[in-house]
């Protein structure tokens, strides 16, 4: 029997999984780390934390596993996207790297859509100029850092910074450089035209590979720090939503999951490249060779619901240490017991400004209609229905741009509430599935592991063995009308506090 390792650096943890080469767990082990916020809109992480996450786990599912490291075929990587790190010429980290929700750098995409034109940059990079894409971070430590800039010799993304870890290659695949902003997205491949616009030189970025290729192996100091061995592949892997893609069998055209993570994001596979002119959605190269995915994305979706927790529900957190429960699920509870809207009370998610359908890096988060008769249990809910609106807002778009989903997996920390699925399922109109296994990205990017290191023959075949429907919540009518009244508010809000917005963070 062959092994396959599968890591997940995501923001708020890095999961490390082992699993059996017909993806049964083995085990598994994972290690939190701060986010940094030194202003309003700013989140940095520390690459070390990531390192050192990444290596403990390892280490840990290693010897907890009792397999022998020379049947451990093969490591895919996969991780929270955009964020940039920078390397010096000793490959040391130079700065903290700024992650995918920081919006401090409207000015560089300014500067981005007039030096390559809004609608060519959209032909090439497939979206419009985004604060939390990897191009106009790299332009402001170049404006504001030039120290550090003139000493960087490697770009990397948070991933990929891992994979020089573990195997001292500099190498990237399709589906997270799609991110950066920097790639020609039809033709998979950096693109010219708009690194030379920019001024960015093409030697600091990585060798590009598909996500299943196998981009080097184990180096000697890595396998004696953790157990594994100097044979074992790495391959490409994926970004995180990529990831979690294969990870719920999201591989062919017409399925499409929902995942509710520290961000929340709608993807919907696609064998063409299908890119919104209107820029509210991304297009981006999928794990499976040759095809795309597109993509809307709320910011702050588990984030909202861990925010509030961490602020306001001390008691909760409290009962359910003493229960030995999660108190994710005690607030599930509490907000189980309130009808459809939350009586009247409306949340906007914006805690790290939106992305989809609104690009506005300066909206901030909301309560609507709080009255005297609203308690905790009622702002839990609004809490989630808000991202749950949010994420329909996403739904609609590839709905307009011709993607027809008849059933929507999902996954992440939030997929696993029985709450948020029945509303994302009234939202939509359609049924929402999980799958048995828990381990989207991670199970995702194992699965790509399988495929380079021969097991497989394919993604979709490793998928075929992997990938196994577990829940379906079906859409309930009446819900589905009481709904429509507040989504309607909801859609309404934005326009209305736009400007307050802008004159707010001036
Ligand atoms: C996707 C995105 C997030 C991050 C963090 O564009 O920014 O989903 O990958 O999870």
């Amino acid at each position: 029997m062959k092994y396959l390792i599968g890591i997940d650096i995501g923001t708020s943890a890095t999961k490390t999984v082992m699993f059996d080469e017909k993806f049964s767990v083995i085990c598994s082990s994972s290690q939190e780390y701060p986010m940094y916020q030194p202003q309003n809109g700013w989140a940095e992480q520390n690459p070390q934390d990531w390192r050192d996450a990444v290596l403990n786990t390892i280490k840990n599912v290693v010897s907890k596993s009792g397999v022998n490291a020379e049947d451990i075929a093969g490591i895919g990587l996969s991780g929270q996207m955009h964020g940039l790190v920078m390397l010096d010429e000793n490959g040391e980290v130079l700065r903290p790297s700024i992650i995918w929700c920081d919006q401090r750098t409207s000015k560089q995409c300014e500067e981005i859509t007039e030096k390559i034109g809004a609608e060519r940059l959209i032909e090439i990079t497939a979206n419009p100029a985004l604060t939390g894409f990897t191009a106009s971070k790299i332009l402001w430590v170049r404006e504001n850092e030039p120290e550090i800039y003139a000493k960087c010799n490697h770009i990397l993304l948070p991933k990929d910074y891992i994979r020089y870890v573990l195997t001292g290659e500099f190498a990237t695949e399709v589906s997270d450089a799609s991110g950066m902003q920097l790639m020609d997205i039809p033709n998979r491949c950096w693109s010219d035209e708009v690194l030379e616009k920019l001024d960015i030189d093409k030697a600091l970025l990585p060798k590009m590979y598909e996500s299943p290729e196998v981009t080097g192996t184990i180096t000697k100091e890595t396998a004696e720090m953790t157990g594994l061995s100097e044979n074992t592949v790495v391959v490409g892997g994926a970004g995180d939503n990529a990831a979690a893609a294969v990870g719920t069998g999201v591989v062919k055209e017409g399925r499409a999951f929902t995942t509710i993570g520290t961000s929340g994001v709608v993807f919907a596979h696609t064998d063409k490249v299908s890119i919104d002119p209107k820029g509210r959605v991304h297009t981006f190269c999928c794990a499976v060779p040759g095809c795309w995915h597109i993509m809307g994305v709320t910011q702050a979706a588990g984030l909202s619901l861990k925010w509030f927790r961490d602020n306001f529900c001390g008691d909760f957190m409290e009962k359910a240490e003493k229960e030995g429960v999660d108190p994710y699920y005690l607030m599930d509870k509490a907000a189980e017991q309130i009808p459809v809207g939350s009586n009247r009370l409306i949340y906007l998610p914006y805690l790290m400004g939106e992305r989809t359908p609104h690009l506005d890096p300066d909206c901030r988060g909301v309560f609507f209609g709080l009255s005297a008769i609203h308690t905790k249990a009622d702002m839990i809910r609004a809490v989630m229905e808000g991202v749950a609106y949010s994420l329909k807002n996403c739904n609609d778009i590839l709905n307009e741009m011709g993607t027809t989903v008849d059933e929507m997996m999902a996954c992440g920390g939030g997929g696993t509430s029985t709450l948020w699925r029945h509303m994302l399922a009234d939202l939509y109109g359609c049924d929402v599935k999980t799958v048995s296994s828990k381990e989207g990205p991670a199970l995702g990017v194992a699965i790509l592991a399988s495929v380079g290191a021969g097991i497989y023959g394919s993604v979709e075949s490793a998928c075929d063995t992997a990938i196994k429907i577990d829940k379906t919540c079906a859409p309930d009518k009446d819900n589905e009308e009481a709904y429509k009244k507040f989504y309607a508010v909801y859609n309404s809000l934005y326009g209305h506090l736009k400007d307050d917005f802008k004159a707010l963070t001036k």
